[in-house]
């Protein structure tokens, strides 16, 4: 039957046919929120390509987490700017380093509020890269052992769960295992299994003082053009005890996000980047598109194409609109 009798408009005519119908749901329950602690910072900083997005000093930190609680967030990304760099990331791992302390105090003011970790060395490196140089490359099996210990200190501060983005091979399987000698076999992984060499995390890299100093990242995250090359890390990480894989960037990447979910049926986050929150920022201020109409049509694509979970700098304000607020 088509056409006249075929008539999908009739679906589409009355709001609460519309509601009943929709496929695809968000909450507030979707949304990690990331955040930025700064070592010495006093107050807040707004990060310039990244406007509503900024470096907190702890006191800031937690009165934004105030608001994060009530809007039903559940979830925090933790990044951390160090008070000084060196060679191998070691404030990365050091017991007093500012993401352990802001754990502690967080998990202190907001016992039920997850604090998830990101584990990498950009931020903590004089040199800028996720890994160990050596000879002038990122050592892949070096770095191994960085990783681990940040994720261990991590734990004993006392994080929910903690998200490797480094994309040096076997971190998953090294990690878990440290966690696992170390007592945290509850711990989960979300890893960065697909995670693409992309030109959207510039505004990320101004805000977490985190760009190569030389060279660039191609030699350890992905070549934006590859699919299949995307199922295979995320199989791998699967293999090696990722709990929950991640798809990163996200609004570029949604056949991956799609490809992944249909193939793996596994729990999947997607991370929308900087990038996609400050092109969305930018031309909203110039008067180009509606914001919010466009944040939320962007968040609910990601979740239809098959992410569980979005990480997202829009997450407060997305969360203020589903309460309508
Ligand atoms: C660290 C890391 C990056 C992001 C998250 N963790 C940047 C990078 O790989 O250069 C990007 C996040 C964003 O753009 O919002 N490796």
């Amino acid at each position: 039957m088509a056409f006249p009798q075929q008539r999908l408009r009739r679906l589409r005519a009355q709001e609460p046919l519309r509601r009943m119908l929709r496929e695809t749901s968000l909450a507030s329950d979707d949304f990690v929120y990331p955040l930025f602690l700064k070592e010495g910072a006093g107050g807040k900083t707004e990060i310039s390509s990244m406007p509503g997005v900024y470096h907190h000093c702890l006191d800031s930190l937690l009165k934004e987490l105030e608001d994060v609680s009530v809007l039903s967030i559940p979830a925090i990304l933790l990044f951390g700017l160090p008070g000084s760099k060196d060679e191998t990331g070691s404030e990365a791992y050091a017991p007093q380093g500012i993401v352990q302390r802001g754990i502690k105090a967080i998990k202190a003011s907001f016992p039920d509020l997850m604090i998830i970790t990101d584990i990498c060395l950009c931020a903590y490196t004089t040199h800028g890269h996720c890994g160990i140089i050596e000879n002038g490359r990122v050592d892949n099996d070096k770095t191994l052992s960085i990783l681990q210990q940040v994720a261990v200190s991590h734990a004993a501060a006392g994080a929910d769960m903690v998200a490797p983005s480094d994309m040096m091979d076997g971190r998953v399987g090294a990690i878990r295992t440290a966690l696992d000698d170390n007592g945290y076999t509850e711990l989960p992984i979300m890893s960065y299994a697909a995670k693409f060499a992309s030109h959207f995390y510039g505004p990320f890299r101004e805000a977490a003082d985190s760009s190569p100093r030389f060279g660039d990242r191609k030699s350890y995250q992905m070549d934006p053009a590859n699919a299949a090359e995307a199922l295979r890390e995320i199989a791998l990480d699967i293999e090696e005890g990722a709990d929950i894989i991640m798809v990163k960037p996200a609004l570029a990447y949604l056949d991956i996000i799609f490809r992944a979910k249909e193939k793996f049926g596994c729990p999947l986050a997607a991370y929308n980047v900087s990038g996609e929150y400050s092109m969305v920022k930018a031309a909203a201020a110039r008067g180009m598109l509606e914001e919010r109409s466009v944040m939320m049509e962007m968040l609910q694509s990601i979740r239809r194409a098959g992410a569980d979970i979005i990480i997202t700098y829009f997450a407060r304000e997305a969360a203020r609109v589903l309460k309508g607020m």
